[in-house]
């Protein structure tokens, strides 16, 4: 739960606002965002990180009220297309702090960071080497870029969100040596300014151990590329992927003691091979959204399936959330608008979309006196719910609203269906 959360006679409040007055102006279903939870995670980060750069990886959450706030707490930005790109400049979000990532940029895409003079480019395969060291001269420009290296990392999470293993789309592997041809290739570009290297292993992942040794390969590499080239490259970027707790017992790595020992890692091998230290970039995403997100939802119906189990109809689903769906994934629910002295009754938390696979929570204990009307609070669903929405049976995306100070405000505005009409001939 955000960090100003409270519970009331069975109410919950989030940065100051009772549940039940947030669903009564903005409707349900709502994304509701702590904005000082998420702002005291940018903060946290930076205080663990101190003397690196932090990076918040826009694909967990971004709309323009956050990239406000990430430009104001002195954060960086990743972003991995051209509309995220197009999300932080809308707002003045100063260029030189964004890293531009992905597999497949377009030429489009990376002409307009070229252009606007990204800090960061990370370059991902062989042919946009290519495609950059094209762009850099026609612009007249000299991008840095830093190569995504596969670091050869079995991290322990979902198998769609590891990316450290050599069979997956992602970098250019070490152990086959890709990565150390891709540093011969945008050495011999001179338009093209190669400053370090990138790992990112998955994402939600708790057993630090990963971290660390992606750590080391990647600095030992940063002292091959010295001995090869007798270049220095001085930054690495370590990637983000710091798991959070979703459900009770759930464990998540402290990001103070993670950040000491990637720090003392780099160091170590940097300085044995008589390396000057680099510039250690992360980019964490859900470690700074997740918690500061709750979504709302209204039961709609109460099914209780003989013997089994009951299940509790809200009024969103696999659309506003499908990480269940697609991951498995695991999250804390609660009835948050009233008290009760009713006792457990194992539920279902499903949505309304046509099939039966759109759950939220797959295994929860609800209140036996649930009845349509009540909201529902979902924990931890500030990454990744809403940018991952869709519009599936044409339901709109619900609106984002963030609270602070006892006073809510909307940030996205929620779709209509004219919304989801307009465009189609
Ligand atoms: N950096 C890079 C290059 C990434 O690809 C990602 C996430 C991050 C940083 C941030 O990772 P985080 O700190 O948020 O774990 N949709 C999935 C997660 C996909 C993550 C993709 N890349 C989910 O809902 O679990």
């Amino acid at each position: 739960w955000p960090r100003t959360s409270g519970r009331t006679g069975g109410v919950i409040t989030i940065g100051g606002v009772d549940v039940r007055d947030l669903a009564k102006e903005h409707g349900t279903p709502l994304y509701v965002i702590d904005e000082e939870d998420f702002r005291s995670r940018c903060r946290d980060h930076k205080a663990a990180f101190h003397g690196g750069e932090v990076h918040y990886a826009g694909k967990a959450f971004l709309c323009r009220e956050v990239a406000r706030w990430i430009d104001q707490e002195g954060l960086g930005l990743d972003v991995c297309s051209a509309g995220e790109l197009a999300v932080a400049l809308s707002v003045g979000f100063p260029p030189e702090r964004i890293t531009m990532h992905g597999n497949n940029k377009s030429l489009a895409e990376l002409e307009r960071a070229v252009e606007v003079g990204v800090g960061h480019i990370v370059v991902d395969s062989y042919e946009e080497i290519a495609r950059l060291g094209f762009l850099a001269e026609r612009h007249g420009r000299r991008p840095k870029v830093m190569i995504r290296v596969t670091v050869g990392v079995e991290a322990h999470t979902h198998e769609f969100i590891a990316t450290a293993h050599d069979d997956q789309k992602f970098g250019l592997s070490l152990s086959s040596g890709a990565a150390a041809e891709a540093v011969r290739r945008i050495l011999a570009l001179p338009q093209l300014e190669l400053v370090g290297l990138h790992s990112h292993i998955g994402s939600q992942i708790t057993d630090t151990a990963g971290f660390e040794v992606a750590a080391r390969r990647l600095a030992t590499l940063l002292v091959d590329v010295k001995n090869e080239h007798g270049v220095v490259l001085p930054e690495l970027d370590l990637g983000g992927g710091y798991g959070i707790p979703y459900v009770q017992g759930d464990d998540a790595p402290d990001i103070k003691v993670v950040a000491d020992s990637l720090h003392e890692i780099v160091t170590k091998t940097c300085q044995a091979a008589g390396l000057p230290v680099p510039r250690l970039t992360v980019e964490p995403g859900r470690a700074i959204a997740g918690l500061a997100g709750v979504t709302l939802y209204e039961v709609g119906t109460v099914k209780d399936v003989e013997g089994l189990r009951t299940y509790v109809s809200v009024d969103g689903g696999m659309s506003d959330n499908i990480r269940t769906a697609l991951y498995g994934a695991d999250y804390t629910a609660v009835m948050a608008s009233r008290d009760t002295e009713a006792g457990p009754m194992l539920s279902r938390l499903v949505g309304k979309h046509c099939e039966s696979g759109d759950m939220i929570v797959r295994d929860l204990w609800l209140p036996e006196d649930l009845v349509p009307g009540d909201l529902i609070a979902v924990a931890a669903t500030g990454a990744y719910c809403r940018s991952l929405a869709n519009n599936y049976n044409y339901l709109p995306k619900p609106a984002v609203v963030a609270v602070s100070g006892g006073r809510s405000r909307v940030i996205v505005r929620g779709e209509t269906v004219e919304d989801l009409l307009r465009g189609q001939l």
